[in-house]
This record gives C-alpha cells, sequence and structure tokens, in this order.
C-alpha cells in the first residue's frame, strides 16, 4: 500500500471516532504544552496506537494521543505530541499526522512547538508565532513522486508550490489580536528547523542569527510543507523554553524545556480558546 492510501485509511478511522464532530481546525501540541488537550470539552480520546499506520511518539512529554472535541465552542482535534526526525522515523512518518488532519478536512493547522530563543529580547515562556522558517533539517518531506491526492483545496497537491506565505499572514492576526485581549503580545519570529536531538553549539546559534533566525527547534517545518502541500493554512507558534546555546550561563537539558512549556500552557490554552472559533469563522468568510 502506499503512503496516501495508509492516509486514507488512518483518516476513516479517526473519522469514524469522531461522531458527529466535523473540524476544521487541528491543533499539534509540542513539547510540555498538553494543557490545551485538557482544556476540550466532551473530549473523544484516540492513542496514537490505535490509529492505523500512525507513528507512535517515545519523547517523555508527548503523550501520543488524538483528542476531540470543542474548544471556545467549536470542533477542534488536538493532537497531543508528536514524532520527531531524531526518533529515528522517516520524514514520511514525521508528516504522516499532518496528512491525515489535511484529508479529514481540516482547513487551519496550528502548529506549536518549545523552541530555543536565539533573538536578543526574548523572555522564558514567551509565545511567539511563526512569520517564516528555514529548513536546515536536511531534508524535504515532499522528496519522492508528488501525490496530487492529498490536495485538500483545488490548485493544492502540486510538485512545485509557493511558500512565500508558508504561515497565514490572516491567521497570524487573528491570533495576535486574541493574545491582546488575553492581556499578552504574541511576537512574531523566525523559526529554524534543525534535526536534533543534540542541541546547538553556540558557534551554530552565531550562524542561525546571521541566517536570520530567531527561533531554533527540532519540529515544525516538515508538517509545514506538507500542509501547504495540501492547502492547509498554517500557524505557528514558538514557546520559548530557553535561550539558544551560548546565550545564558546554564547548559541546555530537556528537563528545562519541558518545565519552561508547563509554565506557559495555560496561557497558549487561553489563547486557542479565543483563538478557534475566529479563526472557524473566518474560514467561512
Ligand atoms: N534548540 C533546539 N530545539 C529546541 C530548543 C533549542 O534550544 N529548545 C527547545 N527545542
Amino acid at each position: 500500500m502506499t503512503t496516501f492510501e495508509h492516509v486514507s485509511e488512518a483518516a476513516a478511522f479517526v473519522r469514524s471516532r469522531l461522531g458527529r464532530l466535523t473540524p476544521q481546525i487541528a491543533i499539534v501540541l509540542g513539547s510540555g504544552l498538553g494543557a490545551v488537550a485538557e482544556a476540550v470539552g466532551d473530549p473523544v480520546v484516540v492513542p496514537f496506537a490505535e490509529v492505523p499506520h500512525f507513528p507512535k511518539s517515545t519523547v517523555e512529554g508527548h503523550s501520543g494521543r488524538i483528542v476531540a472535541g470543542s474548544l471556545g465552542g467549536v470542533d477542534v482535534v488536538v493532537l497531543q505530541g508528536r514524532v520527531h526526525f531524531y526518533e529515528g522515523y522517516t520524514p514520511q512518518q514525521v508528516t504522516f499526522p499532518a496528512r491525515v488532519l489535511g484529508a479529514l478536512g481540516v482547513r487551519a493547522l496550528v502548529l506549536t512547538n518549545a523552541a530555543g530563543g536565539i533573538a536578543e529580547g526574548y523572555r522564558i515562556g514567551q509565545l511567539v508565532a511563526l512569520a517564516d522558517h528555514i529548513n536546515l533539517m536536511g531534508f524535504n518531506p515532499l522528496i519522492g513522486p508528488n501525490e496530487p491526492r492529498y490536495a485538500c483545496v483545488p490548485g493544492a497537491g502540486l510538485r512545485f508550490f509557493d511558500m512565500t506565505e508558508a504561515y497565514s499572514r490572516r491567521l497570524r492576526v487573528l491570533a495576535q489580536e486574541a493574545a491582546a485581549e488575553e492581556g499578552f503580545e504574541l511576537g512574531e519570529g523566525v523559526y529554524l528547523a534543525v534535526s536534533g536531538p543534540s542541541f546547538e553549539t553556540p558557534a551554530e546559534i552565531r550562524a542561525f542569527r546571521t541566517l536570520g533566525a530567531t527561533l531554533v527547534g527540532m519540529s515544525t517545518v516538515p508538517e509545514t510543507i506538507v500542509a501547504r502541500h495540501m492547502g492547509m493554512e498554517v500557524l505557528g507558534i514558538s514557546c520559548v523554553t530557553n535561550l539558544a546555546a551560548g546565550l545564558s550561563a546554564s547548559p541546555l537539558s530537556h528537563q528545562e524545556v519541558f518545565e519552561a512549556g508547563r509554565q506557559v500552557e495555560h496561557r497558549l490554552a487561553g489563547l486557542l480558546k479565543r483563538l478557534a472559533p475566529r479563526i472557524v469563522k473566518s474560514l467561512g468568510e
């Protein structure tokens, strides 16, 4: 079977569990950011392990389940946990869940992550909307034959397609407005993706800053690329869990990243609860 057929099977299985839910928006949660899943009302929970062909996460802090239900009055599907390239998964496996979301009819994909802050002035725990990305992961998940059947909207599913607005300006403005109402400022940044799992060296961070990156992390970019291939709109939100290598006196640890996520996850949940209905409303306009 092809990956496309696996995606179709997985989507059919998830759809059968969703009952009357018809989510147009999906949220993927990064390290330590699980509280959003707890904010979902009347949840239908499906462990990744039950979904045919779905990859299972191996990282602590990524529990690996689908939580679908109501957030801010609209249907949402939340992926609590994701799989990463550094775990040994292929680019196809890393992007499989995003493909399934597209096949489910999701139109707006919110990708959250934990990231190291490169730009001066970032504080730990700050949320930053992605304005763009730099892909230094070492691969593009679309390498291989093009599969036009992944298209969710007319005109998508192309071999070559535009990435000038990989992260939707429209969704970013809605997110910034919602953040302001929640009482905080949602800045903008450029996310540079590396494969990991080792954190960066200080020299790499200096190089990345020169390249124009303000954030560094090990996820999100492959999902953004397949989402844009399918025609979904993407909102990226990074949580600055640490200052990038060489910018603080202490060595980096996963524990630090995870704990900083835990401190901000409720703020993120508040933001997404306010934002989800606005995004859905804007899709119909
Ligand atoms: N580097 C890479 N990935 C990360 C970091 C970092 O400093 N923090 C959280 N994810």
